[in-house]
């Protein structure tokens, strides 16, 4: 089973957005998906329709003694299943302070049956470092920075590299490095191609090489519980997170096979020493 976090420490990058169509389009292509919302706003939780009040589970059940993700009552959604965000969880992250705090949900997904049940988990996160999203990276062997190339979003992802790099080395060693993806990419607006190459340049193969540019359809199929691959299957934005979601996937199969290289550019990966963080201006 692959367990990824979609995180950014800066919000409105398409964190919530990419969830819910690589959630789809891996549904599409016959993955067997779960969606865990751990961003106590539950936005993708609400985008999807879902009222977390009437499910029986939901991601706080994951934070209790014996409790077990394989148990967990989920909603089924059009291509993938959702375990939704809980108004409770600000309130109880006060509790949530001691260092092993940050393990539950790793046990939880853990104590399984035999076989599990899912061949994707996908946590989507909030915009900061919170024990949800430090959670979501210790059970993940794959985190995903959604990067709009703009200021902020570049230093909230390269902000939130850092730490993915600090979770690996101090809690969760089978944490690849993470890859960047380019969300609401304007290829007219020349800070936009500044933003990305500066990106590549220092990043090189971490970043995808698939684009995901600003769609209207993206934003119109997020607000009645349905996908872009619902609504529109040949938009822009379809074919976009299609894209993303195969050159995913081929990058996490080339890492499964422990090939240590990239097709596009042959270079190593190397899984330590993240660079420095620049002072962009
Ligand atoms: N590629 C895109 N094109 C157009 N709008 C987008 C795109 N990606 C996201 N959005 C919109 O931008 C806003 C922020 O996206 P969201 O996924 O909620 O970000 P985050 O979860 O990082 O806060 C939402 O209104 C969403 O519909
Ligand atoms: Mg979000």
């Amino acid at each position: 089973m692959r367990v990824f976090t979609i995180c950014n420490h800066k919000g409105g990058t398409g964190k919530t957005t990419t969830v819910i169509h690589i959630a789809a389009a891996m549904g599409l292509s016959g993955h067997r998906t779960l969606v865990i919302d751990l961003d106590p706003q539950g936005f993708l939780t609400r985008t999807m329709g879902v009222n977390p009040d009437t499910c029986s589970d939901t991601a706080l059940s994951l934070f209790d003694p014996d409790a077990s993700l394989w148990d967990c009552d989920t909603v089924e959604m059009n291509g993938f299943d959702l375990l939704p965000s809980s108004n409770r969880l600000t309130r109880e992250m006060r509790d949530l302070n001691k260092p092993t705090d940050v393990l539950w949900i790793r046990e939880a997904i853990e104590r399984k049956a035999d076989e599990a049940a899912y061949d994707t988990v996908l946590f989507d996160t909030a915009a900061a470092v919170t024990v949800y999203s430090l959670n979501a990276l210790v059970a993940s062997q794959y985190a995903v920075i959604p990067v709009l190339p703009e200021y902020q979003s570049v230093v909230g992802a390269e902000q939130t590299y850092q730490t993915v790099a600090m979770v690996r080395k101090r809690l969760n060693p089978e944490l690849h490095p993470s890859m960047f993806l380019f969300t609401q990419v304007d290829e007219r607006k020349r800070l936009h191609s500044a933003y990305r190459s500066y990106m590549r340049k220092k990043y090189t193969h971490r970043v995808l090489d698939t684009i995901i540019r600003t769609s209207t359809s993206l934003t119109e199929a997020s607000e009645d519980g349905e996908t872009v691959f619902d609504t529109d299957p040949q938009s822009k934005g379809a074919r976009n997170y299609a894209n993303a979601t195969d050159d995913l996937l081929r990058r996490v199969e080339a890492y499964e096979e422990g090939n240590a290289t990239t097709p596009s550019n042959g270079q190593l990966v190397s899984s330590t020493s993240p660079p420095e963080t620049p002072s962009l201006s």
